[in-house]
């Protein structure tokens, strides 16, 4: 029944792509009332610019000036630029091992255009800190940061590909942090967006409080997703299945979905190796993100694909569609729609500009209860990547929605997350899921994984941590595994499935962000209260001298934080 519907749909699918309609225009994302410096500006002098251009100078060929709103607010202009860079900057000292948080209001004088803070070191390097689209007539925050690895000064500078537009500032922060206040901020952070109160109270069937009731409460499902990706070697090593079954029950498949796994070769499909893994996967009760419908780097296409002609591709890409989502259709909990098409655009060069758009609106129509992601690299973990940069994320995603028809499509924002084997940029990280978060949208970090070198542990629990503690990220899935499935980067056990120092950070947090088995004894009024992770609990009371003993399920969730829980127990 339900293939038949699908494919009922094929025939329309053939007449979608590449005809689009009327497009609506993008939203404007202004910041409403002012917001004075973040932190009182930190380490900068005169951040809102109340004392001219002081510490301040033009950086570069431009100039710069003071200007003073209608409101009498004071802000500084870069003009007459001549290079991307010409703006103005100031120079600070950055320590080593601090976490430097960054945030300004900015506006351009014409249009809409991306800004960027840029970190300059004596030695010349310039590391680009987070960017932002910067419109006319509004302001915009910019976030990004550092995490400086040596002691130094370095310059505070802003760069913006059109020169001539003025970029406007004011308002400028850039707060220092040591990683154990960072730390200390993340902590304080989970327990506030991962973990609610709950009062229970425990009475006999007649409202008498049970006083000195021993109480067992018992997490049996964590109801946030840290998962890790799957590969088809879970079919064929019991050790493997294992090694995952006891400990996710979230999962993407690291290949065995993509096209050119199942359609080698044109008109064959084999799905035996997919429909096996979801086989698995359901045995056990995990739960799977689809990945992926498409993926927009050329390289990465069957090899019979790259040689089609545009109308061979619509009508290759169509049957594709229909067929993968139609048949895992109401079985995964996401699909990763057209991977990577931040970066690439092989389908927006081959079948128009809203080959993305429609992909998204073909694929929610066909599985209207699956939430449909974008998928994209170096967003969150390379600020030297303009081209997959949180502004350029936004600008792809904000495309999709405004097409005609995807206003209320279900969507995700997909944040692989391979991490190199050097320090991770956690103040860039945050920044980025700030400016993305700010969408509404969920986000998930879709493919973790890190470098391999001397600190792969150390900072694969930095990005993990930094991942939960945000209030934007619903879910993470990581791409590592054990040696014995081919998991060469980040590998979590050895060949004989003893754990690798990345497992064991893995397995702590797994136990870390559960709330585990707590026996507490009821006070005087028969209360207990205590802090849980959102996740489903077993509660049991007993009482030891009447003998009778009582038990209750209960879901802890961010929508009742107070709730009490009654757990009657008759005599
Ligand atoms: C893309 O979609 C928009 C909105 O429907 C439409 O105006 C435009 O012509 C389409 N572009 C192409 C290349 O099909
Ligand atoms: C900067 O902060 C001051 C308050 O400290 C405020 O009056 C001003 O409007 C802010 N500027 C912007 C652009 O938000
Ligand atoms: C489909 O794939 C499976 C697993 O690789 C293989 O055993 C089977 O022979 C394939 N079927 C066809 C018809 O090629
Ligand atoms: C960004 O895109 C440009 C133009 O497509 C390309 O030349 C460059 O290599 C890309 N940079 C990265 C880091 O992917
Ligand atoms: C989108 O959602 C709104 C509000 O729920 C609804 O009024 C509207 O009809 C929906 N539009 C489409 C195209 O489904
Ligand atoms: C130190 O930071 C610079 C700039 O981000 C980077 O190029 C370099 O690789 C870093 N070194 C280490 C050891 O992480
Ligand atoms: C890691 O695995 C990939 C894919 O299986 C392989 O191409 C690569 O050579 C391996 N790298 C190392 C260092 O073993
Ligand atoms: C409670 O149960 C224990 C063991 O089942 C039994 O020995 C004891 O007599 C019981 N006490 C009461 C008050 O029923």
């Amino acid at each position: 029944m339900l293939t038949e519907a699908c494919t009922l749909l094929l025939s329309w699918i053939f007449l979608y792509f590449g005809h689009g309609t009327n497009a609506s225009s993008t939203t404007r994302q202004c910041l409403g009332d002012p917001l004075e410096a973040l932190y009182g500006g930190g380490i900068v002098v005169n951040p809102e610019f109340n004392y001219n251009i002081e510490g301040w100078k033009a950086f570069g060929e431009g100039k710069i000036e003071e200007r003073i709103s209608k409101e009498g607010n004071r802000f500084i202009v870069a003009r007459s630029r001549k290079h991307p860079s010409d703006s103005l900057s100031q120079k600070v000292q950055v320590e080593e091992g601090k976490i430097y948080s960054f945030s300004a209001s900015v506006q351009v004088s014409q249009g809409r255009e991306i800004v960027a803070v840029v970190f300059k070191f004596p030695n010349g390097d310039g590391v680009r800190g987070g960017d932002v689209v910067a419109e006319e007539g509004c302001w915009t925050l910019l976030r990004g940061g550092i995490v400086a690895n040596f002691t130094s000064p370095v310059e505070i500078l802003f760069e913006s590909k059109t020169t001539s537009v003025e970029i406007w500032l004011d308002n400028v922060s850039l707060q220092p942090f040591t990683k154990e206040e960072w730390r200390s901020n993340q902590d304080k952070s989970i327990n506030e967006v991962r973990k609610s109160k709950v009062r229970l109270q425990v009475t006999k069937a007649s409202k008498t409080p049970l006083k000195g009731t021993k109480v067992s409460i018992k997490q049996i499902k964590s109801h946030f997703p840290f998962g890790c990706g799957m590969n088809h070697y879970i079919l064929t090593n019991p050790d493997y299945q294992n090694w995952f079954a006891s400990r996710f029950k979230w999962t993407t498949f690291t290949n065995e979905m993509k096209w050119y796994s199942t359609e080698k070769i044109q008109g064959l499909e084999n799905y035996t190796i997919a429909d096996n893994m979801v086989k698995f996967a359901q045995q056990n009760g995990i739960s799977i993100r689809g990945h992926n419908v498409f993926w927009d780097d050329p390289k990465y296409q069957p090899d019979w694909v790259k040689s089609l002609s545009p109308e061979e591709l619509r009508t290759a890409a169509a049957k594709r569609i229909n067929s993968v989502v139609c048949r895992y259709r109401g079985q995964l909990i996401a699909w990763d729609v057209m991977n990577e098409n931040v970066h690439f655009r092989f389908f927006e060069d081959n079948l128009g500009e809203n080959a993305s758009a429609e992909s998204y609106s073909i694929a929610q129509q066909l599985d209207p209860d699956t939430v449909m992601f974008m998928n994209e690299y170096n967003t969150i973990e390379y600020s030297e990547d303009k081209n997959s940069s949180a502004a350029n994320y936004k600008k792809k995603l904000e495309e999709i929605l405004s097409y005609p028809g995807n206003a209320n499509l279900s969507a995700g924002i997909g944040l692989q997350g391979h991490f190199g084997s050097g320090q991770p940029n956690l103040a860039y990280m945050r920044s980025v899921l700030d400016m993305l978060g700010a969408t509404g949208l969920p986000i998930w970090l879709t493919e973790v994984d890190v470098g391999k070198g001397p600190n792969q542990a150390q900072y694969l629990e930095e990005v993990l941590r930094e991942g939960y503690s945000h209030p934007a990220v619903k879910g993470i899935i990581m791409f590592v595994g054990p040696l014995a499935a081919g998991f060469n980067v980040t590998t979590l056990a050895d060949k004989d499935f003893k754990n690798t120092p990345s497992g064991d950070v893995v397995d702590k947090l797994i136990d870390e962000w559960n709330s585990g088995t707590q026996e507490i004894t009821t006070d005087d009024q028969g209360f207990i209260e205590l802090s849980l992770f959102h996740g489903d609990y077993e509660i049991t009371a007993e009482n030891h001298i009447t003998n009778s003993s009582a038990t209750v399920s209960l879901s802890v969730t961010q929508a009742e934080p107070h709730a009490i829980v009654q757990v009657h127990i008759d005599t």
